[in-house]
């Protein structure tokens, strides 16, 4: 893995919740695993009034009382925040950046670091404007020679076409689209890059990876917990530009894109594009067939009594927004033309789940029907998270008499793989940014592509003048949002599989 250059990361809004629960254990990963450059430093720019020292004392209190792994691992955190540097900073005052300038300077030479800087967005995107122009007018953004520029911007890209358009013209007038890292988290689990390396390294999956062969794609990101201390940003948002936007049209275009001419950061995200501007626009008797939103109301989640949405702090009493989606869309192109996909996201659901469901098509004469799940027997799911690992299912005779079939399971566990935990998602795109790679980061055009796919559902739902259904906190959903599960999954067959049988794969032998 090659170590980045020297360079200083410079955070904007510091002291918020981005910074203290992803990016400084991120960090404090990458510092455990020796992949942080030999020269460098992190300047830490928010506008509380503290010391560098007060900073670190309070990051580290933190820290280990958030994280588990932190505090089991915890020997080196002081040497780590010897990285930090705290920095009071206005964002709105313009004085405050050339300071800031002459800090950075004052950092990079007393600790020889080469002039390459990553500035990272953790502020509001509201003050994502005055950040870049900020920096612009210091001088900060003027890339030096030998030396390098990037700037990390955190979703929501916008909340429609026209918003991101007006980011991504902002943050062009300052920064090359090549230094613009878009996060998108999803894209930093490992399992989500295995979808690629799961369809571009086997022979067997992607010949039948097509509209011959596969009869439906359901990806579904469902959480237990409801919008947490974020009731103000979500009622902005809703599932819709919160998940469905970015985290599952990613996740579909992983799956559904074409093989890329080679492995580099233009050539995938030029596929990426491509299906994206196949996506089927969706006119209002579409969204009204195919389009269920839902609001939880209160319930019982893991046995515990919880609220409805809009008793959540800083949520309109009452509020339409949605914290649920189920839909059907799509994909116009020759390998998909026809092959419904489906996303079904949702908060205070009754699990905690992210996988990809890829439903074969059924063999020609079901002697056996009836027995499977849903359509078929054969299905592949893609397990993001939690238990992360892939499952093929197939059906198979019940031992004994008569000709009985069911479903069975060939699984693999990423836990199986002795030694080895997962890297965190944030950990391997700061590793990227820093790298300069933007291979797992959004391009300008896929973020547009994504809002003129998402723009008419949102239109349609503010004028359509209907309340907002609601589940109970701790179900599956709305009764429509189920009723159309069962198109792909089978009504007798509520997830996971219930009839099915676990067949032990063979340990591996040196014959094969
Ligand atoms: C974030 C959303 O991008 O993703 C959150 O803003 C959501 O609302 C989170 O909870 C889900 O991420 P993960 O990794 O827990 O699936």
């Amino acid at each position: 893995m090659k170590i980045p250059d020297s360079q200083i990361l410079v955070i904007f809004g510091a002291s918020g919740d981005l910074t203290k629960r992803k990016l400084l254990p991120a960090l404090y990963e990458l510092f455990i695993r020796g992949l942080l450059p030999r020269a460098f430093k992190i300047v830490c720019a928010a506008r509380t009034a503290m010391s560098s020292e007060e900073f670190r004392r309070t990051r580290i209190a933190e820290m280990l009382e958030m994280s588990d792994a932190t505090a089991r691992n915890s020997s080196r955190l002081g040497e780590f925040f010897g990285l930090v540097e705290y920095f009071p900073f206005d964002i709105g005052s313009a004085d405050g950046y050339f300071l800031l300038r002459d800090e950075i300077h004052r950092v990079r030479s007393e600790a020889s670091i080469g002039d390459n800087i990553v500035f990272y967005m953790g502020a509001p995107p509201a003050v994502f404007p005055a950040i870049v122009d900020g920096i612009r007018e210091c001088g900060l953004a003027a890339v030096p020679d030998g030396g390098s520029r990037r700037i990390v911007v955190e979703k929501p890209f916008g909340t429609d076409l026209k918003s991101a358009r007006a980011l991504n013209e902002k943050l062009r007038s300052c920064f090359h689209e090549d230094s613009i890292f878009r996060i998108d988290h999803y894209l930093g689990k490992e399992t989500v890059q295995n979808i690629v390396v799961l369809r571009f390294s086997n022979g067997i999956f992607e010949p039948l990876w097509n509209r011959n062969y596969i009869d439906s794609v359901a990806i579904t990101a469902s959480e237990t917990v409801g919008v947490e201390r974020r009731g103000s940003y979500y009622e902005g948002a809703g599932a819709l530009r919160d998940m469905v936007q970015n985290h599952l049209l990613t996740l579909m275009a992983f799956v559904s894109m074409e093989c890329p001419s080679a492995f580099d950061s233009a050539s995938v995200r030029n596929e990426i594009v491509k299906v994206l501007k196949s996506l089927r626009p969706m006119g209002e008797s579409d969204i009204r067939r195919n389009v269920f939103r839902g609001q939880y109301s209160g319930g019982n989640v893991g046995g515990k009594a919880v609220c409805g949405y809009r008793d959540e702090p800083g949520v309109e009493k009452n509020s339409e927004v949605e914290t649920y989606v189920a839909m059907k869309f799509f994909i116009d192109n020759w390998r998909w033309g026809g092959v419904p996909f489906y996303f079904y996201t949702g908060k205070r659901m009754s699990k905690k789940l992210s996988e990809i469901v890829i439903n074969f098509k059924s063999a020609p004469q079901m002697f056996f029907a009836g027995q499977c799940c849903g359509r078929s027997c054969n299905r592949l799911v893609l397990r993001i998270q939690p238990d992360e690992g892939v499952s093929l299912k197939f059906g198979l005779k019940v031992p004994g008499a008569g000709f009985q079939s069911t479903q069975v399971s060939m699984d693999f566990d990423y836990s199986s793989l002795a030694d080895i935990t997962l890297p965190d998602a944030y950990a391997r795109l700061l590793l990227d940014a820093m790298r300069g790679d933007s291979t797992l980061f959004a391009r300008s055009d896929a973020v547009e592509e994504g809002w003129k796919f998402i723009d008419p559902i949102e239109d349609y739902w503010k004028n359509c003048g209907s309340e907002i259904p609601k589940y109970p906190a701790g179900s599956d959903g709305t009764k429509e949002g189920v009723e159309l599960s069962f198109e792909h999954s089978g009504a007798s067959c509520s997830l996971p599989i219930k009839n099915e049988l676990t067949v032990a794969l063979p340990k591996a032998s040196n014959e094969d």
